[in-house]
């Protein structure tokens, strides 16, 4: 749930010294978009119901977007286990890999 981005890379935040990052450039889900202009990786967990409580949802829309500049297989298997360190209490995985999925191939 604590995922952010450091310099354009995920990070759990909750495990990461914030000492270590002055200068860095951080972004958090409230740098991702707006209500009125969503990213479209926040448009798409809406889209395809990539949640259901919301609890963990701000990690991973951030993890999501990250993993679109990683390497990364076609196939949602491959998308899984770059999710892996995601966990959702609530099991909206298949949501969640079909809105990565979707903005995979439409971006
Ligand atoms: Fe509830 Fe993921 S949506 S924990």
């Amino acid at each position: 749930a604590c995922t952010v981005h450091v310099n354009g890379r995920r990070v759990v935040s909750c495990l990461t010294l914030a000492l270590l990052h002055d200068g860095d450039e951080i972004t958090t889900i409230e740098g991702l978009g707006t209500p009125d202009a969503m990213h479209p990786m926040q448009a798409a967990f809406v889209a395809c119901d990539g949640y259901q409580c919301g609890y963990c949802t701000s990690g991973q829309i951030m993890s999501a977007v990250a993993l679109l500049k990683e390497p990364c297989g076609p196939d949602d298997a491959s998308v899984k286990e770059l999710m892996s360190g995601n966990i959702c209490r609530c099991g909206a995985y298949p949501g969640i890999v079909a809105a990565i999925q979707h903005v995979r191939k439409h971006s």
